[in-house]
């Protein structure tokens, strides 16, 4: 018998549907941009990222559902400071903060969403709720309207660090275009721009795929900006692939990334092509993101026209990462 079955068994699961099962597989992001500064960045990301996956598909291996999973994988990355998404959200211009955060059932091919949502610990809860209510996208005032109704409670998502953030941007007028895409110390005083957010896209045991992409923003931004995260152009899923995007909002919302990705392969294209050809055709237009992604055939794809990009990933053998991918190539995959 092997481990997942001896596991279910002890859960009191029946094993006599294995032979429908596959081999789950994961990946996370926690945003993409400029390389972290040297192994005192790059070390805690990992230690998060690889701990988050190692959770993550523990849920998976005792069939857990892939939105159940993504659940799981978002409010736990949303819980870590160190990313721009729930605790640790970057402030917009005025000093708020307001987050984004999308849900998709690849199998029911439904999305569900809120954006610009402040004062709540897990914008992917309320984008989980939203899944079976007939108005499943809800902006600033409706998702305050509809958290209050969920009786969530009402948090402070705001860490030291980004407001010292703030306050140094302030003092230097703001000329800054972007905050930084994970909270470091050292972030405070470079001017160099970075882009966070944060994602999981998973395949289940039945092969069923979802994702979630959960985000603070760009930081800085106009009052009213809306991200590509609660958009299907940073979130999307069908029968056949899933991609959550990172990196900035504009650029993914005018390649439409995620959706471009995921219809190429419902139209037949192999996953590790569509990534491939998407980021070309991205890179031509000087665009600046990442991609995760994971087909029905459980490839785990991953791309990026930036420098980094901060992915971990569980291909049901040994958890890796791409921190240190800094090559020229546009694209990687894990079969
Ligand atoms: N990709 C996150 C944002 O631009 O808001």
């Amino acid at each position: 018998m092997s481990e997942t079955q001896i596991k279910r068994k002890k859960l009191g699961i029946s094993n006599q549907i294995m032979s429908h099962e596959v081999k789950p597989k994961l990946i996370i992001h926690g945003g993409a941009g400029s390389s972290l500064k040297g192994k005192g960045g790059l070390i805690p990301v990992r230690n998060s990222l690889h701990a988050i996956v190692k959770e993550v598909y523990e849920l998976l291996s005792n069939n857990g559902s892939a939105i159940e999973a993504v659940i799981l994988g978002c409010q736990l990355l949303e819980n870590e400071p160190r990313f721009n998404a729930g605790t640790g959200s970057v402030l917009q211009s005025d000093g708020q903060i307001r987050m984004s955060a999308a849900l998709m059932d690849g199998e029911a091919q439904r999305f569900s969403g809120v954006i610009n949502v402040s004062r709540i610990k897990n914008p992917i809860n309320l984008a989980k709720a939203l899944q079976s209510e007939s108005d499943r996208v809800l902006s600033d005032l409706g998702s305050a309207e509809f958290s209050r109704e969920l009786k969530l409670p009402i948090y402070d998502p705001l860490t030291d660090l980004r407001l010292q953030e703030w306050i140094q941007e302030r003092k230097d007028d703001f000329n800054k275009k972007m905050a930084g895409v994970v909270a470091e110390e050292e972030l405070i005083t470079t001017e160099e721009a970075r882009r966070g957010t944060i994602g999981v896209v998973v395949l289940d045991s039945q092969g069923k795929l979802a994702v979630g992409t959960s985000t603070g923003g760009k930081g800085l931004e106009r009052i009213g900006r809306v991200s590509d995260s609660a958009m299907p152009a940073g979130n999307y899923a069908t029968t056949k692939a899933a991609v959550s995007c990172t990196g900035i909002g504009e650029d993914i919302i005018d390649e439409c990334l995620a959706a471009r990705i995921v219809i190429r392969v419902t139209d037949g294209m192999s996953l590790s092509e569509a990534m491939e050809k998407s980021m070309a055709e991205s890179f031509s237009r000087k665009r600046d993101f990442g991609a995760i992604s994971i087909d029905a055939d459980g490839t785990i794809a991953w791309g990026k026209t930036c420098e980094v990009l901060l992915a971990a990933y569980h291909n049901g053998e040994e958890i890796n990462d791409t921190l240190e991918w800094t090559s020229n190539d546009l694209m990687g995959y894990s079969s």
